[in-house]
């Protein structure tokens, strides 16, 4: 018999919602009914994220809007992983219909936690771990498309960016056993999945000797750990036709080995998730991310070298604190040398508790922080097309994901470099592969024909 009824949201990254699915594991394990409806619903778990204040505002505004359907409050309304680990008991105080706060390394003792809220207490586990990376669990693929499946590979991260909350919510990095992780790609395969992408914070800081944290591996056993040139091998062995990606990787952690193994197997997706932030020595000092503008550009001669073809996307944050208008002019060269087909871009949002709250003044003016985001937009824009446009006339391998959202006469999926290609429906079926005609497009999508 179902323990009670539970419904996921997630608001966050894909390591969010992988963590999501390791939570509906658990709680099926329990003997809890996942449902979409939040009238069917007991209980209701929102996980978090806190990585800008507008994310944090998204949940403030979806747990106002819990508590008009709830008005009897006989749900019980939890939060889940980086803003619940942020706050800590602080979110009970501020919104008085949360029952529990759960923190990304205490999922497993959700069941209790519930059980708390039940007999109506609260239910707080904000405890951070050394040794938690869930690598036991298989996760319940729910929001899946049923083709591409999220794999975590580590936990937590050890970078200390200065304008970043992650290291606090999610704690100091660990690497979870590779065995497991390609056991996992394994059962993904077998159940139809075609690609998985494995996740980490940093996953080129990937290192498995046995467990822990990584800054209490000792040297003698860094020496013959697995490091993520080898696990990428080992995943990319579990079928070849089992389509591998991964993210994020950090500028000064990705090695020649990685690419090389790249360039080796065609199973890996030709496609770097590579972060800038900033075009601007000064900045990247200021944001502590370890390397400069020049080293930056060389890593991306490098990884043009191995993988001539490889789509290159990044981050970018305007307004940091202190940044020039010559500063921002130097991000704007940095695209334009290197020409990203992708970028995800921010406003520099303060986040508490940062070392850059601590240390810096958020003096950018916020009409300033937009001004360069705009021109940062659409630049990017310019760029996308660049890169879209140069698939026109060739023939792309497109693994099928599902229908089209604009129109159900269409198929859509991947290249290799990630660019969404469509085409018209035929007889295929979603994780199939076919090579498709490009034919037009638009800065983001590839429009083609099935050869
Ligand atoms: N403000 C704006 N953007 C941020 N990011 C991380 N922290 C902040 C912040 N405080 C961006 C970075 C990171 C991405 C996941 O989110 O670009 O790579
Ligand atoms: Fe993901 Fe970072 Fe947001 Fe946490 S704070 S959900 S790790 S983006």
């Amino acid at each position: 018999m179902s323990k009670g009824t539970f419904l996921l949201e997630s608001y966050g990254c894909q390591m969010n919602i992988s963590d999501s699915e390791i939570v509906a594991a658990i709680l099926s394990d329990q003997g809890y009914t996942q449902t979409q409806e939040v009238k069917e619903a007991d209980i209701i778990l929102l996980n978090t994220c806190a990585i800008r204040e507008n994310a944090e505002q998204k949940i403030r505004w979806r747990l106002k809007e819990l508590k008009s359907l709830d008005e009897k409050h006989n749900k019980i309304i939890g939060v889940l992983g980086c803003m619940a680990e942020r706050l800590k008991h602080k979110f009970l105080e501020e919104e008085q219909l949360l029952d529990i706060v759960v923190g990304p390394d205490a999922y497993r003792d959700l069941p209790n936690l519930i059980k708390i809220a039940e007999e109506g207490g609260k239910g707080v586990n904000v405890f951070l771990s050394k040794e938690e990376t869930y690598a036991d669990i298989a996760p319940v693929r729910f929001g899946s498309n049923g083709v591409s499946a999220f794999i975590s590979i580590m936990r937590g991260c050890d970078n200390m960016c200065t304008f970043c909350v992650v290291p606090f919510t999610r704690g100091r990095e660990r690497s979870r056993d590779p065995y497991t992780i390609v056991e996992e790609a394994r059962q993904a395969y077998e159940q139809g999945y075609r690609e998985v992408t494995l996740l980490g914070q940093n996953v080129d800081s990937y290192i498995w000797a046995g467990g822990g944290l990584k800054k209490d591996i000792p040297a003698e056993k860094r020496e013959q750990a697995i490091t993520f040139s080898k696990l990428l091998e080992m995943v990319a062995k579990v079928a070849p036709d089992l389509r591998i990606r991964f993210s994020t990787s950090h500028p000064k952690d990705i090695t020649d080995d990685v690419l090389r193994v790249m360039a080796d197997y065609p199973n890996i997706c030709k496609y770097i998730h590579l972060p800038v932030q900033s075009g601007s020595s000064a900045m990247l000092k200021k944001m502590n991310r370890g390397y400069t503008r020049e080293w930056y550009l060389k890593k991306i001669d490098i990884i043009r070298k191995y993988l001539p073809d490889c789509g290159i996307s990044s981050d970018i944050i305007t307004g940091f604190c202190d940044e020039t208008e010559d500063d921002h002019k130097q991000t704007l060269s940095l695209m334009e040398e290197v020409k990203f087909d992708f970028a995800y871009m921010f406003m520099y949002s303060e986040r508490p508790g940062t070392p850059a709250e601590r240390k810096f003044s958020d003096n950018v003016p916020p009409e300033v922080k937009k001004r360069r985001l705009q021109e940062v937009i659409e630049l990017q824009q310019k760029h996308s097309a660049y890169h879209t446009s140069k698939f026109v006339g060739k023939i792309c391998e497109v693994l099928i994901e599902g229908v089209s959202r604009k129109s159900d006469k269409d198929w859509m999926g991947r290249n290799s470099q990630n660019t969404v290609v469509v085409f018209p429906k035929g007889n295929e079926t979603p994780g199939e592969y076919v090579k498709v005609k490009i034919t037009s497009c638009t800065s983001t999508t590839l429009v083609g024909e099935k050869i």
